[in-house]
């Protein structure tokens, strides 16, 4: 049994995918080659169809515009206890990523399921976790 104790709407918080429709994500001028409003039109009918156990939000940018489309995994309540962590996806323009981060969200997402291999390749480090890791850089280089 856990030590951790998950209380309220906490408890029962399903698998939510984040979808970035910044500046530069969602952006048919930044990238053409790409329906953008086909890809949220799937998310948001497969959280439709899930019957509650995963939900799509939209959000101003989320910072790392370069690697746009930027998706975030949030894992549910179960993910949460079981190690998940929000995972952030860059690049995601065409329907093979969107069908693995659906397929991995509907299976339960991130402390639940391992992703689609294919979609781990296009994993990215959070802002914060960047710019951790190039502080973490500079002193090392500070150290030699
Ligand atoms: S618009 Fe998506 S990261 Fe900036």
């Amino acid at each position: 049994m856990s030590s951790r104790t998950v209380v309220g709407a906490a408890r029962t918080r399903p698998c939510t995918v984040i979808v970035c429709r910044g500046c530069c994500c969602g952006n048919s001028r930044k990238h053409p080659g790409t329906d953008h409003q086909w890809q949220l039109d799937r998310l948001r009918a497969a959280a439709a169809e899930s019957g509650g156990r995963l939900v799509v939000r939209t959000t101003d940018c989320l910072g790392p515009c370069g690697q746009a489309n930027v998706i975030v995994v949030q894992p549910s309540a179960e993910g949460r206890l079981g190690g998940g962590r929000a995972t952030w996806i860059g690049w995601a323009l065409d329907d093979d990523c969107t069908s693995d981060i659906l397929r991995w969200a509907v299976d339960g997402g991130p402390g639940v399921t391992d992703p689609p291999a294919t979609l781990e390749l296009q994993f990215i480090a959070a802002p914060g976790e960047a710019r951790a890791r190039t502080r973490g850089r500079g002193r090392n280089r500070a150290r030699r």
